[in-house]
């Protein structure tokens, strides 16, 4: 069986990521393995601005890309001769940090002679659902939920996917970072929000925004004012447990709006699986309560761990690698830029 192996580099937004993965293009089932994995994360540098500057992200990619590259080799004790692909992602994300990464695989991929697989960051996260190996079941509703995306698609089979809903503003990710500022929490707000919203005791009813559109589109925008509107009425300074109360009431809104609308979506499409990718996946109650509609309608349910939630290079490794088993063609490096608005279809 032809195996292959796999450089992956991921720089689409605040972590520098390298992964391996080593699988077969023969088989019938998707077979892999993940040889290794480097995230050097910037979290402690945009702390600092209460948000990712594209500028500093960037910089901070072209400082650390090449030990983090030469880490994954080595604790995969491979060199580049040994390479079969190198997969970057391209798009979507900021377009100096995409740069950084694109450039610096194309690099690798001349030096190398070997090909070069652009890969999208969201067809990433639906992938990074599968990392498990284990064998899927079709059709599946997946969700991303991101810092800049909040989707469903719906996947025929392993290669054959479509978007069926998408946000018509703020993607969810996004909301808990806005609504984490408006309490005063650290970047990245998403985590900070999620433990404060443990020891809420009331819940404030917000806005459940398009719940009973009969589409998949989400919008978040308008919750995240509802928490401004009822922050502006209080009395300040907050109360620790005022603060709980309005994480959890906005986390419930948030679950809430997309347990809902899942349930609908795998009615009407007769999914027997549902996937759950992105950085907002970390988030416990959203976990818990897809897990709770996925067992009470007699569906799988895919998540990955948590460090496989947030950016990382093996889900772009995977993607690359599915990508390849569906028939995707390689490109020469030349052919190969940036595309920070490359949105998944
Ligand atoms: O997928 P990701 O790492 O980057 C993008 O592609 O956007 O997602 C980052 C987003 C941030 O908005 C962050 O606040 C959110 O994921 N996030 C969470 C949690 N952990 C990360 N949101 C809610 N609960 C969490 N536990
Ligand atoms: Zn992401």
């Amino acid at each position: 069986m032809k195996q292959i192996t796999i450089l992956a580099i991921e720089t689409s937004c605040d972590e520098t990521a390298a992964a391996i993965l080593s699988g077969s293009i023969e088989s019938k089932q998707p077979s892999f393995k993940f040889l290794s994995s480097v995230i050097k994360s910037q979290i402690s540098i945009h702390q600092k601005t209460g948000g990712v500057v594209p500028e500093v992200a960037a910089r901070e990619h072209m400082a650390v890309i090449s030990p983090v590259v030469q880490k994954t080799l080595a604790d995969a004790k491979l060199t580049l001769s040994k390479l079969d692909y190198v997969a970057v992602t391209s798009g979507p994300g900021l377009i100096a940090s995409l740069i950084v990464g694109t450039e610096f695989a194309k690099g690798i991929a001349t030096g190398a002679n070997i090909p070069l697989l652009p890969t999208n960051h969201m067809s990433g996260h639906l992938y990074s659902a599968f990392a498990d190996g284990k064998p899927a079941q079709f059709p599946a509703l997946a969700i991303i939920v991101s810092g800049g995306h909040t989707m469903f698609l719906l996947m025929k089979d392993y290669k054959s996917y479509k978007v069926v809903g998408n946000t018509v503003d703020d993607a969810a990710g996004e909301a808990f970072d806005k609504v984490a500022r408006l309490l005063n929490l650290p970047y990245p707000g998403g985590p900070e929000i999620s433990k404060l919203a443990q020891s809420g005791k009331t819940d404030l009813n917000f806005p459940r925004p398009m719940l009973h559109f009969k589409n998949f589109d989400f919008s978040f925008a308008g919750l995240k004012t509802a928490v401004l509107y009822h922050i502006d009425k209080l009395k300040k300074p907050l109360s620790k447990q005022t603060k709980a109360d309005i994480a959890m009431s906005f986390e419930n809104a948030v679950v809430d709006v997309i347990t809902q609308k899942a349930l609908k979506a795998v009615q009407k499409h007769g999914c027997k699986t549902i996937t759950l990718a992105g950085g907002v996946a970390a988030n416990r109650a959203l976990r818990e309560s897809l897990a709770k509609l996925s067992a009470e309608n007699g569906l799988n349910f895919k998540v990955p761990n948590h460090e496989l939630c947030g950016d990382n290079a093996q889900m772009i490794a995977l993607a690359a690698y599915f990508n390849l088993l569906a028939g995707v063609k390689p490109s020469k490096p030349s052919q190969v830029h940036a595309n920070p608005a490359w949105e998944l279809l």
